[in-house]
């Protein structure tokens, strides 16, 4: 996608340092765009606990160039039979719901597994990580191809009306590699002359709604307009919401989703007026490993610094400003489960489904086994 008409995806290889991998640090966005060079598996796992990247798929990739760094910059005698480990588990420990992170470290271990030469293990974990952006990429692309359909339904069944569609948190190109998952839908509508509009939920407590879904959809040109948590469900009982699309961090065999905070609540709103609720994924995101959403996917509590303080731009300068009494406590749960019955369909690469164990086995037979 473009920032400035310049191409750019979220995480790439330094093309002069093979040593180096370059991110996009989302934490001035809006107003800062900053290119950070990673480069140490510390530095890496960092940059995914403190949200310089963020997004389940990025989360991922981040994860799988961590390993990459860490094995590149080791001492030619390390013990790789107890670094390997240590480095997994180190970026396991960085952030717990999106499930990305541990499928590919697990992809990532599974390929490093009988190999002991320095170089052999650099090049393996180099060619994964750039083999699991590449997939993510497809990944998103065909979702966005997918996902078109329903709004190109939705624009045709409302007379040629703009199509008005809400967003929660960022599930865009940014929590990606390119062009997002609930985004590329948007993305590819707007590309192919459908007159889309987005509500773009502001996502508190971090806003990566009104700081980063609204600078990308500003980039791309894409009208929007940013909104408070709390007006969807106003706007869903005025008829001023034609379907929902979020993304999700972790999607249970039977298609529960676990995604940022407040997401359930919008799932209520839309079942309560009727309003489609879709949910863009990738496969990477899929656990087929857990049943139950709401007692088995770990919610990330994070600290109540982010829920007192709000950040903003003065005078050209980012800054925090406390918003609550010092002395008030805060509680911050980083992401909800919305069950499936509140899920109008799951929008995958492999095309739309029930969000059941039955539709997604449908989909994906040989993964759920
Ligand atoms: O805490 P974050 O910003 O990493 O949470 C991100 C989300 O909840 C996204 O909606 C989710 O990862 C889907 S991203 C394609």
């Amino acid at each position: 996608m473009k920032i400035q008409n310049q191409s750019y995806r979220t995480i790439w290889l330094d093309t002069e340092d093979e040593g180096v991998v370059n991110i996009i640090d989302q934490r001035g966005l809006p107003h800062q765009l900053t290119i950070e060079q990673l480069k140490s598996l510390n530095e890496g796992a960092a940059a995914i606990r403190e949200m310089h990247v963020r997004g389940a798929p990025l989360i991922g990739v981040t994860a799988a160039y961590s390993m990459y760094l860490g094995l590149y910059h080791a001492p030619e005698d390390t013990d790789w039979s107890t670094f390997i480990p240590a480095a997994v588990k180190a970026l396991q420990e960085t952030r717990p719901t999106a499930v990305d992170l541990f499928n590919v470290l697990q992809r990532v271990q599974t390929a490093l597994e009988g190999r002991s030469k320095q170089q052999e293990l650099v090049k393996t974990a180099k060619d994964l990580a750039a083999e699991v952006a590449e997939e993510s990429v497809s990944f998103c692309r065909d979702i966005g191809l997918h996902g078109l359909k329903i709004i190109e339904d939705i624009y045709e069944n409302n007379g040629n009306e703009p199509v008005n569609i809400l967003t929660h948190c960022n599930a865009g190109w940014m929590a990606c590699i390119d062009y997002g998952t609930a985004t590329s839908p948007i993305y590819a509508a707007h590309d192919k002359g459908i007159p889309v509009h987005v509500w773009v939920d502001e996502t508190r407590p971090r806003n990566q709604g009104a700081r980063i879904t609204a600078f990308e959809l500003k980039e791309h040109g894409v009208p929007h307009t940013v909104i408070v948590d709390n007006l969807g469900g106003h706007l869903m009982q005025h008829k001023m919401v034609d379907m929902v699309i979020v993304g999700t961090d972790r999607t249970t065999r039977n298609g529960d989703v676990a995604n940022k905070i407040g997401t359930y609540l919008k799932a209520l709103a839309a079942h309560d007026n009727d309003v489609p609720f879709y949910v863009a994924l990738p496969s990477s995101t899929i656990d087929w490993t857990i049943e139950n959403g709401l007692k088995d996917i770990p919610i990330e509590k994070r600290s109540g610094h982010e829920v007192k303080y709000i950040q903003g731009l003065e005078q050209d300068k980012l800054k925090q400003v406390l918003l609550t009494p010092a002395e008030s406590p805060a509680l911050n749960y980083g992401f909800d489960v919305t069950p499936a019955r509140l899920v109008t369909g799951l929008i995958t690469e492999r095309g739309i489904c029930e969000a059941s164990e039955a539709g997604l086995s449908a989909l994906f037979p040989e993964l759920n086994d």
